[in-house]
């Protein structure tokens, strides 16, 4: 195999690298998975409008995201289990975020905690929280990330209920792993990514195993999360999450205009067109075929970002065209990681980088800062 020249190279070796249940966690959909289907195959119906003869020269890719500079408009997504598709997976991509210049968002259900994310960066990163029943747990959640300097919080909407997830109840999905023969068979075919582990104490949840009262292990992300979300999450209670973080609020999982402008109402300070990542209502619409209507709903009130579907740096343009000022990857850079562990997240990110700069250019754009719908032609 050559060096990865796109994202589906990174999964393809991913896939040979990480074990099958960890993979096959990144790579779930809900159900039958036509919504996380959607979210990549209808960037592919947009097209973009071909410009010649104009100057393309000194590109420049740079923006901000709510407020804060970034080196292009990519975040890395928060994603659950990460340190699972790599040893000590968050310390890693959260460096190479770093290094890139954009903002690295810690998830809640991630393998290494707050403070080891802190300990190995120099900058901000931005963490998402999960509303639990344990409100003194939630505020212990914004504490620490107000301790670790966190620049951002991103509050996920989409996920008080767990949709099912086929993949993840077969493979019997848990960390750590449990040891079945199943599973053992599973580590022993990818002995690098043993070896790794070995080297790491960091198994399990890292923000919530010796923090969250009277939890000594999780046993599956879906008997957790049903016994410990709180399914009353509403309206009501993210003035109490605003007030306690007193920051930057990002809300996540947004897909209906409605829900846009009850976000708006909030003060928050951007949301995310989400369906996280076809892996909660499966049969909602993709995020890039909402985007059109919560922009004109709410594009004048609120900064609007975009999840889902993004495989590409043309994907990330047309994103932006449809007025997101900003997108995140969840399974790009957890396909580079477990490929390839921190230089594989970068290579992921260079991946986007360059395909997004060169169709910049090829459709006679020089500032991404003036993209916008004139750049696409119209569906097919
Ligand atoms: C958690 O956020 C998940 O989608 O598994």
């Amino acid at each position: 195999m050559g060096t990865p020249l796109t994202i589906a190279d990174l999964k393809k070796r991913a896939r040979r690298r990480v074990p099958k249940m960890f993979f096959d966690y990144a790579d779930s959909g809900a159900w039958t998975e036509q919504t996380y289907r959607a979210n990549e195959s209808d960037f592919g119906q947009i097209k973009l409008r071909q410009r010649v003869m104009v100057d393309m020269d000194n590109r420049t890719l740079e923006t901000t995201m709510v407020g804060q500079k970034a080196s292009m408009p990519v975040a890395l997504a928060p994603t659950g289990m990460t340190g699972m598709q790599h040893a000590d997976g968050e310390m890693l991509a959260a460096r190479a975020a770093e290094e890139f210049g954009i903002p690295f968002t810690l998830s809640t259900m991630s393998i290494c905690s707050i403070e080891d994310v802190a300990s190995v960066t120099t900058k901000p990163f931005w963490f998402q929280l999960y509303v639990m029943r344990d409100r003194d747990f939630v505020l212990s959640l914004i504490n620490r990330a107000k301790a670790a300097k966190c620049s951002a919080l991103v509050l996920t909407a989409d996920l008080q209920i767990l949709a099912q997830r086929h993949k993840d109840l077969r493979n019997g999905l848990s960390a750590p792993p449990k040891l079945t023969p199943k599973h053992l068979w599973q580590m022993a075919a990818r002995p690098f990514w043993c070896l790794e582990m070995l080297k790491t104490r960091r198994h399990s949840f890292g923000n919530i195993i010796g923090h969250a009262k009277n939890v000594s292990s999780i046993s599956s992300l879906s008997t957790w999360t049903s016994e410990q979300f709180d399914p009353r999450l509403s309206w009501s209670d993210v003035a109490w999450i605003k007030e306690q973080w007193g920051g930057p609020l990002i809300i996540k999982g947004i897909l209906d205009p409605e829900d846009a402008r009850a976000a708006a109402d909030t003060g928050a300070d951007a949301i995310i067109v989400s369906n996280h990542g076809g892996r909660q209502l499966d049969g909602a619409s993709s995020t890039i075929g909402m985007l059109p209507k919560i922009v004109d709903a709410v594009g004048d009130r609120i900064e609007i970002h975009l999840d889902g579907g993004i495989r590409s740096g043309q994907d990330v343009l047309k994103a932006v065209a449809l007025g997101a000022t900003g997108t995140y990857i969840g399974r790009p850079f957890l396909y580079g990681l477990g490929a390839m562990g921190k230089q594989g997240v970068t290579l992921a990110l260079e991946i986007i980088r360059k395909e997004m700069d060169l169709t910049m250019a090829l459709c006679g754009k020089r500032d991404i800062k003036d993209i916008n719908s004139s750049i696409i032609v119209g569906r097919q």
